[in-house]
């Protein structure tokens, strides 16, 4: 789930950001790829209008199945499409009122359970390889936590694109989280430590959801919805992204450039070529 994309005009103009390739792969396969291999097989997509290429990517789509097998290339389409044992339900956000209230359209899908959120324009690790949400999963069971939260250390002029959090003592791995803050300015920032698009939450987040007040830019925050289970005494867990596990962010031209071509890089048929034309292009440049 993400919003407008207005920072990737025009590229964004007729299609969802999670739509652009990063190497071979739409952003969205990945993180989809990323939920499936950490156990998550019942995926709710909150999309919105000019989405529904979303839906159509994860369709089956029998007649390019069968010229695909007529020309035994069916590897061109990955696991998702093939072999995925996952459920996929779609629901829109009619408008754009942030991700508060974008998740809150799963509150019927998610019922009485635990849920995992996993933001539609990052992507964690090399490929989607990470297992932090496998992680998380733990820790909010170990814990008896009411969320978990994935964060990854930022430099602290970059707070402002970030919900941050303000760790209880000393931040380890894994620790508790005492207060956090929307996008604030490096200088009221409590740490470097920013939420990196991987929440795990019960059901108690969306009353708290529903009583959280629109920021100044209407949008409702689900960083102001976590503040209240702090401010309520409830368990607020942080678990830090490992190193090898880092956050790719399309969110925006420089890092979507950088991801695309390190996941470029590391392709296993066309990345050590790709490193050779790399490497005359900057030496010519
Ligand atoms: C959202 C969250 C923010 C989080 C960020 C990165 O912001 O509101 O707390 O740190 O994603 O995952 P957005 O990038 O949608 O503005």
């Amino acid at each position: 789930m993400a919003g407008h994309g207005t920072r990737l005009l025009p590229a964004t103009k007729s299609q969802p950001k999670e739509m652009l390739p990063v190497a071979r792969k739409p952003i969205v396969q990945y993180v989809v790829e990323e939920l499936c291999r950490n156990g998550v097989d019942e995926i709710l997509f909150v999309t919105g209008r000019n989405k529904s290429s979303i839906e159509n990517h994860f369709d089956y789509d029998p007649e390019l199945y069968r010229t695909l097998a007529d020309a035994q290339k069916l590897d061109l389409l990955n696991e998702t499409f093939r072999d995925s044992r996952a459920n996929f339900f779609y629901t829109r956000q009619r408008m754009q009122k942030g991700l508060g209230d974008a998740i809150l359209c799963g509150e019927s899908f998610a019922g009485e359970e635990p849920f995992v959120v996993a933001l539609g324009d990052s992507i964690l690790g090399l490929h989607a390889n990470s297992q932090v949400v496998t992680r998380m999963a733990e820790v909010f069971t170990a814990k008896r936590a009411s969320c978990v939260l994935a964060v990854e250390e930022v430099p602290r002029e970059e707070t402002r694109h970030y919900g941050i959090v303000q760790p209880e003592g000393l931040a380890e791995d894994v620790f508790r989280v005492v207060d956090l803050v929307e996008k604030p300015a490096p200088e009221e920032a409590p740490s470097n430590l920013a939420i990196a698009g991987r929440y795990v939450f019960s059901p108690l987040i969306f009353d708290l959801i529903r009583s959280v007040q629109p920021d100044k830019r209407g949008e409702i925050q689900v960083t102001d919805a976590i503040r209240l289970l702090c401010e309520e005494g409830k368990r607020v867990v942080a678990v830090r992204l490992p190193a090898g596990e880092k956050r790719y962010d399309i969110g925006n031209f420089p890092s979507y450039f950088e991801s695309f071509v390190e996941f470029a890089l590391a392709d296993p048929e066309y990345g050590a070529e790709f490193r050779k034309t790399l490497e005359r292009m900057l030496r010519s440049a």
